[in-house]
């Protein structure tokens, strides 16, 4: 392989996954075409996912981890198919990949882009502008607990499900917050729990955030509840810039920022090792999408987006920054998916795409 080869394990997974992520594929391609023999992509394709369940009673292959520990990065798309349980797709494949690696960082940005209308009245470029660091390894989705009694008789049966906040788990992701914080021009940190309810954990947490805050004194910071984040999602928008929050309420507030900025089909975003001990995972915040797959209208720029934090990983901040202008350009030029209010195909978004690369 020559040097400038980034190893790429692929991973389309299910329903639009199978749609969007060869459209990134495409893009990087270009890229790579385009660097005068600077750059390369070796990818190599996994067919992980439900239909591969059904197959062969397993999400992915048993040395599905040690194949992929050795890649540069993952290409994800998308997991969950009707047929199979989605508790069962979704650790089957994706929290088996984020946990076994340890990406404790899930990195979701929020922006609107040109020429997308927010269902935000007021809403501009320089209102919709944040990042939402969730704590990807432990919290509510540590997967500890477990159902029984049913054998009681009917209407008896207990779950618990526990979440864990271990000091060094959110020790390190506050730390995280804190650094992507400095690269910003708002350097503010917002950190989000329920301490008022959740009285172990999330206290924990906050003392965690209140220590560490000392060290970053350039940096604005404020803690709070997540009911009354929801709320400050829509109404105070320019108000926030990094926002660091535990597993669930990162997945959730995550989902409110992408329909905030148009649509869950542009929501981007990055599972991260920080350390690099492991490869990291970039994958669009959109499910499968059952309602639409196969008909080729999936929009593509969730997954281009989150291609261009895989490079900005990978260290290729120019290649990164060229598509997200591209994807700008497009979007301000009117090419947009159904979900946007256009007429456009996966094809026709990434086809505008590439001709702005
Ligand atoms: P979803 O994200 O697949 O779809 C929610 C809605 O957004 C649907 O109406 C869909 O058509 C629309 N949508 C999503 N992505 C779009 C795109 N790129 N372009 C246009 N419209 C888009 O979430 P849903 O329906 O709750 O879940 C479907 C399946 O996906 C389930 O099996 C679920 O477990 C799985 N899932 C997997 C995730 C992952 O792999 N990271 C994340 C979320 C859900
Ligand atoms: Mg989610």
């Amino acid at each position: 392989m020559p040097p400038g080869t980034f190893r790429i394990a692929v991973i389309p997974g299910d329903g639009i996954g199978q749609e969007v992520i060869p459209n990134g594929l495409r893009v990087l391609d270009r890229l790579a075409d385009r660097s005068g023999g600077q750059l390369a992509f070796a990818f190599e394709s996994f067919p992980w996912g439900c239909a591969h369940y059904e197959r062969t009673g397993r999400m992915m292959d048993a040395d599905g981890l040690d194949r992929l520990s050795s890649f540069d990065a993952i290409y994800f798309g998308a997991v969950g198919w009707p047929g199979v349980p989605d508790h069962v797709s979704l650790w089957g494949l994706r929290l088996a990949i984020c946990q076994g690696f340890d990406q404790y960082a899930c990195i979701r940005p929020v922006l609107l882009l040109p020429g997308i209308t927010s269902p935000l009245r007021d809403a501009t470029a320089a209102t919709i502008d944040w990042v939402v660091v969730r704590e990807n390894s432990e919290g509510e989705y540590a997967g500890i607990g477990g159902r029984n009694l049913a054998g009681r008789g009917q209407a008896s049966e207990v779950a618990v499900q526990a979440a864990l906040f271990t000091e060094a788990g959110c020790e390190r992701i506050i730390r995280y917050a804190f650094a992507l914080a400095r690269t910003r021009t708002r350097r503010k940190v917002t950190s989000v729990t329920k301490s008022n309810a959740q009285q172990y954990g999330m206290t924990l947490w906050d003392e965690v955030f209140t220590r560490v805050s000392t060290e970053y004194p350039d940096i604005e910071t404020e803690s709070w509840l997540v009911d009354a984040m929801a709320a400050r999602f829509v109404l105070r928008p320019e108000t926030l810039d990094v926002v660091v929050a535990s597993n669930l309420f990162g997945d959730i507030l995550s989902d409110l920022g992408s329909a905030l900025a148009g649509s869950m089909g542009i929501a981007a975003s990055a599972n991260l090792d920080p350390e690099r001990r492991r490869p990291s995972m970039f994958e669009p915040v959109h499910g499968s999408a059952p309602d639409i797959a196969g008909q080729g209208i999936a929009n593509p720029i969730a997954a281009i987006w989150s291609a261009a934090l895989m490079l900005e990983h990978l260290g290729l901040g120019e290649e990164a920054a060229a598509i997200m202008r591209a994807i700008g350009a497009t979007t301000a030029a009117g090419v947009l998916t159904p979900d946007l209010g256009g007429t456009a195909t996966t094809r026709d978004v990434t086809d505008a795409i590439l001709e702005h690369l």
